[in-house]
């Protein structure tokens, strides 16, 4: 049997509370190297998840010949400089959301990816989720009618200077953060890219980034709008609004693993008070289907289920966005 053995760069919460125990739970997989600016903190990982190798640095981890992939989940302003610099080193890449910061950076990983033949992926996990999977099959059926309206959002209340997420410098703020998500996920359910867009966002004072955003996105003749904030209540949900009915996923981006996932189904309905039919799925890690899905393409040479078009595209959304929050008017994609 293959195995991938994979590298990480940076000692992120990320990884440590979902990435490695999905890789450790993964088939065909070893997770080998940690690699941190700071080698207490990777020994630290490296104690904690048994990680055999532990680098001070990440350009020694690239270097290492017996890794086969990396995961990067860096700070967003580094995602495509060291996306880059590990497929010139000939190791594939799983990178954290976003892909980049704007879409022109895109282009210079369709180049690498070209040069090097290895796969630089977006780690999206949420299309692996089968909620995500039996709800665009549901909806594709036509259980809700003709689908009109898609309604996301995406909240949570973080004032840590500290965070990344609060720093503009380094590619903070709520859209790249987690706006992200209902537009990957309206773009997933739908097969459609939007035409334009417009969008209004709110700024923090002190940090530059952006804390309250809503938009629409007009996808054909499906309207979609979402609401993401760094600085409200947390809570989650995508609404899908049909001429026969309404679907809706509770927790749309963050499902437990260890619990099922629901999915709520008003249709037939003759009173909004009715309650839902509820569809269960089953337990599932969206992160370790993710890491299997990376490492089939690398072991069998087949394409990731998303390519860098497919990020591209979103990060053209996120352009958008940010274009209609200044001009005060809709921008076209
Ligand atoms: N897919 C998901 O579910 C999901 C969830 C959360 C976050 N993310 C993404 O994952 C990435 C990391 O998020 P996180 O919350 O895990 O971040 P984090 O805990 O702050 O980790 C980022 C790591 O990057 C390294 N780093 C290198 N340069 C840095 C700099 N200038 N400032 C801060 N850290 C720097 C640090 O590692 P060393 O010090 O060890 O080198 C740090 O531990 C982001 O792109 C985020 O969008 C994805």
């Amino acid at each position: 049997m293959k195995v991938t053995r994979w590298g990480i760069l940076g000692c992120a919460k990320i990884a440590k509370d979902q990435v490695i125990p999905a890789m450790i739970k993964s088939e065909n997989t070893k997770l080998l190297a940690i690699a941190s600016r700071d080698k207490e903190k990777a020994a630290d990982f490296s104690e904690n998840f048994s990680i055999e190798r532990v680098y001070e640095g990440y350009e020694k981890l690239i270097s290492d010949p017996e890794i086969d992939a990396i995961y990067i989940p860096l700070p967003n302003h580094l995602h495509v400089p060291w996306s880059i610099k590990c497929v010139e080193a000939g190791k594939h890449v799983l990178c954290e959301k976003p892909i980049s910061i704007k879409s022109k950076d895109v282009l210079k990983l369709f180049k690498a990816e070209e040069d090097s033949k290895k796969i630089i992926a977006e780690a999206f996990m949420v299309r692996f989720h089968p909620q995500w999977i039996k709800a665009k099959k549901l909806i594709g059926d036509g259980i809700i009618g003709k689908l009109t309206a898609i309604q996301g959002l995406f909240n949570y209340y973080n004032i840590d200077p500290d965070n990344i997420r609060n720093d503009a410098d380094i590619g903070g703020g709520g859209v790249l953060d987690i706006g992200v998500y209902p537009i990957i996920t309206s773009r997933f359910i739908t097969g459609l890219e939007p035409r334009k867009v417009v969008s209004s966002m709110e700024f923090d004072p002190k940090f530059k980034t952006d804390i309250l955003t809503s938009a629409i996105l007009l996808f054909d003749d499906i309207q979609m709008s979402f609401t993401c904030s760094t600085q409200s209540h947390l809570m989650q949900h995508m609404r899908f609004i049909g001429t026969e009915g309404r679907l809706e996923l509770p927790v749309p981006f963050n499902p437990l693993p260890d619990e099922k996932s629901k999915i709520y189904i008003w249709n037939d309905v003759k009173h909004p008070s009715e309650n839902p039919k509820i569809i269960e799925i089953q337990k599932s890690d969206q992160y370790k289907i993710q890491i299997e899905a990376m490492n089939n393409s690398i072991q069998n040479k087949a394409p990731f289920p998303f390519d860098l078009e497919d990020s591209y595209k979103n990060m053209k959304i996120i352009d958008a966005i940010m274009n209609s929050s200044k001009s005060g008017k809709w921008e076209f994609i």
